[in-house]
C-alpha cells in the first residue's frame, strides 16, 4: 500500500524535527519545508540520521507563495502540520508587523494552496497561550479564551480562527488545532532538540545553560505569587510526547474518525509543576548544582496554568508517558550533546 505523505512545515525547528522522526516511524513519507529562520539544516540531517529515512527537503518560506506552490506541484500529500511561525513573546511585541505578516501569511499560504490542489488535512501548532490566565484549573477546550497579552498569542487565536472557518466553508477540508502546553526536553539520541539563539528566553534552555557554565545564574522570576511554593506553574511537555500527538492527530483526519471537521485538544501532562520545584529535580536527576536566584517576576508571566489533557487521552488515544525527570535527563543530554560539539 502507498505510504501517506505528510508535509511538514517548519520541520527544521525544534517541534517539527521531533515531529518527523515520530511520522516516519509510524510509517508515513514527509516533506519538509523550512526557511532557516530559526533553526539549520543539521536538524534536518540529524532527522535523516535517526530515522535512516532520506527525507525530502525544501528550503522554502511559506510566506513566499510561489515556492510553496512550487512543493505543491511536486509532491503528492494529502495532509500538512503547520509549524512554520515564529514564537517570541517579547520580540512579538517589539516587531507585531513582522509577527502577524509571518504567522498569518504563512497560515493563509498553506490553507489556500491546500484548497486549490485538493488537499484535505491540517494540523495547526496552537498553544496554551489563547487561555491567558484562566479561572480555574486545569483548563479543558471549552475553558474560555482570553484577550491576547502579546501581538504571538493574538496570532495564535487569530490563525485558530483562520482555521476554524475555512473548514466550515470548505467542503473536503479538516483541521485539527492542538494547543501545547510548555514544550521541554528532547530525543532520547540526543541528536536534535531546542537550539536557542542568543540568550534562551524559555525556562528550561535556560536552566540547561546555566548548568554548562555558559550563563552564570539562573534567575527564578518571582517567588512570591499566590500559589505552593510562590514561583508560577506550568504543564511541562516532553517533546517526544508532543511530536506523537501530531501523528494521533494526523492518523484520526486519515482514518475519518475525527468528530467534527475542526477539531481542537489540549496537548499537556494534566499536572503543575511549580519553577523551583522543576529547578530543583533539574539538579537531583541530573546529578548537577544549579546557580540561580529568586529575581523580580517577569512582566505579563500567568501565574498558573495546566492541561486537562482528557479529551487528547480519548479521542486521539494520546497520552503522555515520558516522566519529567526522563524529560530533564533529555534536556541536560542535548545540551552536553552540543557543548561536546563546539
Ligand atoms: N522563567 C524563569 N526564569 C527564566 C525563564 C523562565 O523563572 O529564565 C519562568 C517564567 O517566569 C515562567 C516559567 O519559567 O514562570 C516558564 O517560562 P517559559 O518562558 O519557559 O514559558 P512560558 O510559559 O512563559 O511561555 C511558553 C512559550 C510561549 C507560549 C507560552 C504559553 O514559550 O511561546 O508558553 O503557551 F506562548
Amino acid at each position: 500500500m502507498k505510504k501517506s505523505r505528510v508535509l511538514v512545515s517548519g520541520g527544521a525547528g525544534y517541534i517539527g524535527s521531533h515531529t518527523t522522526v515520530e511520522l516516519i516511524a509510524a510509517g508515513y513519507d514527509v516533506v519538509v519545508v523550512d526557511n532557516f529562520s530559526n533553526s539549520d539544516m543539521s536538524a534536518v540531517e540529524n532527522v535523516r540520521r535517526i530515522t535512516g529515512a532520506d527525507i525530502p527537503f525544501e528550503e522554502v518560506d511559506c510566506c513566499d507563495r510561489t515556492a510553496l506552490r512550487r512543493v505543491f506541484e511536486h509532491y503528492d500529500f494529502d495532509s500538512a502540520i503547520h509549524f512554520a511561525a515564529s514564537k517570541a513573546v517579547g520580540e512579538s511585541i517589539e516587531k507585531p508587523l513582522e509577527y502577524y505578516g509571518n504567522n498569518l501569511s504563512s497560515l493563509l499560504n498553506v490553507l489556500s494552496l491546500m484548497r486549490e490542489f485538493g488537499r484535505h488535512n491540517i494540523v495547526f501548532s496552537s498553544s496554551c497561550t489563547v487561555y491567558g490566565e484562566p479561572d480555574k484549573q486545569p483548563v479543558t477546550e471549552q475553558t474560555p479564551r482570553k484577550s491576547a497579552t502579546s501581538p504571538y498569542g493574538n496570532t495564535k487565536q487569530m490563525c485558530e480562527d483562520i482555521l476554524r472557518d475555512s473548514v466550515a466553508a470548505y467542503d473536503g477540508l479538516k483541521g485539527i488545532a492542538l494547543r501545547y502546553f510548555n514544550p521541554i526536553g528532547a530525543h532520547p539520541s540526543a541528536l536534535i532538540g531546542e537550539l536557542p539563539r542568543g540568550v534562551p528566553q524559555n525556562l528550561v534552555p535556560y536552566i540547561t545553560q546555566t548548568a554548562a557554565g555558559i550563563r552564570e545564574c539562573l534567575s527564578v522570576f518571582g517567588d512570591d505569587y499566590p500559589t505552593p511554593d510562590g514561583s508560577c506553574i506550568r504543564d511541562y511537555i516532553d517533546v517526544v510526547d508532543l511530536a506523537k500527538a501530531h501523528v494521533a492527530a494526523i492518523r484520526r483526519m486519515i482514518e475519518g474518525k475525527e468528530k467534527a471537521p475542526y477539531e481542537v485538544f489540549n496537548v499537556g501532562t494534566g499536572r503543575g509543576v511549580s519553577v523551583l520545584e522543576l529547578v530543583d529535580r533539574f539538579q537531583k536527576v541530573n546529578g548537577v548544582k544549579l546557580n540561580y536566584r529568586i529575581a523580580p517576576r517577569r512582566a505579563g508571566d500567568i501565574i498558573a496554568i495546566w492541561a486537562d489533557p482528557t479529551l487528547a487521552n480519548t479521542e486521539l488515544g494520546w497520552k503522555a508517558e515520558r516522566t519529567l525527570d526522563e524529560t530533564l535527563a533529555a534536556a541536560w543530554a542535548w545540551e552536553k550533546h552540543l557543548r561536546e560539539k563546539e
